[in-house]
């Protein structure tokens, strides 16, 4: 464990902000939970002449309640691993864990039932459904995946700073609003592992913070949190650094004393 959010009760954090932070009802504290572990992990695309080895015998183990960001170039294989660490992609060869489950070998239908109970995903283009509310954009996945509580939607939409625009359709909200729905809709099923590929990707920098921000909340509260970037300053928010070069790890770094949100700059 490395229990950032024990040792932060007292810091000034962008996460734990002022009157007017977006995230400042994430005071809940839980056990961390989520943790991951990876074992031998391949994933192999394709066969013969085109095939691609898109993770290349992977071996990580990320404690519940760390904050990790993974670093590595186009096509090294980051969306892979997260993809397989959340169960909509099934491992080719190797042990996958979490939450103290193994996911290997399970067969699609058990892996959405896995993915309904403990994974909540962010994507860089929000994936809002345009005709729907924000508030709607919540309730809807409490409704197709009968996990968590449709009346939580306002609860989880004042947590990331927007309950006053829950009944705001997703293209009267500007990109980082879309984005705190869109990980208030990733909370609805109350995951123990938030996993995030470039959910900073198409935001400006001032609302980039804010969004990490919001992820640093959300991991004080004891959830695992994976974030998968091209950009190595969002690397200082994290406790463990980890860095992916052709479907294998090129290391794995822990620091001591990660920075707030106000120090990634880009
Ligand atoms: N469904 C697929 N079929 C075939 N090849 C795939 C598939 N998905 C990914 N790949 C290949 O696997 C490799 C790793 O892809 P992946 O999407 O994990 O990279 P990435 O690190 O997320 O890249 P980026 O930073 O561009 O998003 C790439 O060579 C990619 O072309
Ligand atoms: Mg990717």
């Amino acid at each position: 464990m490395t229990g950032r959010h024990d040792a932060e009760t007292t810091d000034t954090r962008a996460g734990t902000g002022g009157a007017d932070a977006p995230h400042r009802h994430a005071a809940e504290h839980l056990a961390p939970r989520g943790g991951v572990r990876l074992a031998g992990v391949r994933k192999t695309y394709g066969a013969g002449d085109n095939v691609v080895h898109a993770l290349d015998g992977v071996d990580l183990e990320l404690p519940a309640g760390s904050f990790t960001v993974v670093l590595g170039p186009s096509g090294s294989g980051k969306t892979t691993m997260l993809n397989v660490v959340g169960g909509i992609e099934q491992a080719t060869a190797g042990t996958v864990e979490v939450a103290g489950q193994d996911i290997s070998g399970r067969s699609p239908v058990d892996l959405a039932g896995f993915r309904r109970e403990h994974v909540g995903f962010v994507f860089q283009f929000f994936n809002l459904v345009p005709t729907l509310t924000a508030r709607e954009n919540v309730e809807i996945i409490v409704e197709l995946t009968g996990v968590g509580q449709a009346k939580r939607a306002p609860e989880l939409l004042a947590q990331v700073g927007l309950a006053e625009r829950a009944d705001h359709f997703p293209a009267q909200l500007s990109g980082g609003q879309q984005q705190r729905v869109a990980i208030a809709r990733a909370l609805a099923t109350d995951p123990d592992l938030l996993l995030a590929d470039e959910p900073t990707g198409a935001l400006d920098l001032t609302t980039g913070r804010q969004i990490l921000g919001v992820l640093l909340d959300l991991n004080r509260a004891g959830r695992t949190v994976v974030v998968v970037t091209h950009n190595a300053s969002v690397a200082q928010i994290a406790d463990t650094v980890v860095t992916v070069v052709d479907g294998k790890i090129r290391s794995v770094e822990h620091q001591e004393s990660p920075a707030d949100a106000e120090a990634v700059s880009w």
